[in-house]
């Protein structure tokens, strides 16, 4: 069912100074931050030769990732987005197995423009899962 790791997200609160750790310290190459109101997040890319990585700010008085940065307020691996060929074929397939996914269970347009559902951490060793249809 998995295909390549799309992205990882990484919650900060602060996401000038994120961006400057990954473009300074570590030496990557980082994109202009980009406010998504639709989805209640201010982003910067983080390009890797073979992922990405996201690098999350709230943006807004309903941002998803407020309660997150609320409970580890230094920042921390928000989710991980795995490709799927097929993602309504993937939802079906994790609901006969039990998993739960969140919200009313149809994908969503995500913030690449592409179907996107999210997966309950608890049923993935405490991680949220993202799955984007490639
Ligand atoms: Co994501």
């Amino acid at each position: 069912m998995l295909g390549r790791v799309n992205h990882i997200a990484i919650a900060v609160p602060d996401l000038e100074a994120a961006t400057a750790v990954y473009r300074d310290t570590l030496g990557a190459r980082v994109s202009q931050a980009q406010a998504l109101p639709e989805h209640g997040v201010t982003v910067v890319f983080v390009e890797l030769d073979n992922t990405k990585v996201e690098l999350l700010e709230p943006l807004g008085d309903n941002s998803p990732i407020a309660a997150f940065l609320a409970k580890t307020p230094s920042g921390g691996m928000h989710h991980i987005c795995y490709e799927v060929a097929d993602i309504l074929a993937a939802r079906d397939q994790l609901k006969a197995s039990g998993a739960r996914v969140l919200g009313d269970g149809e994908p969503k347009i995500g913030a690449h423009g592409k179907p996107v559902l999210f997966l309950h951490p608890k049923d993935f060793s405490g991680t949220l899962v993202e799955l984007e249809q490639i």
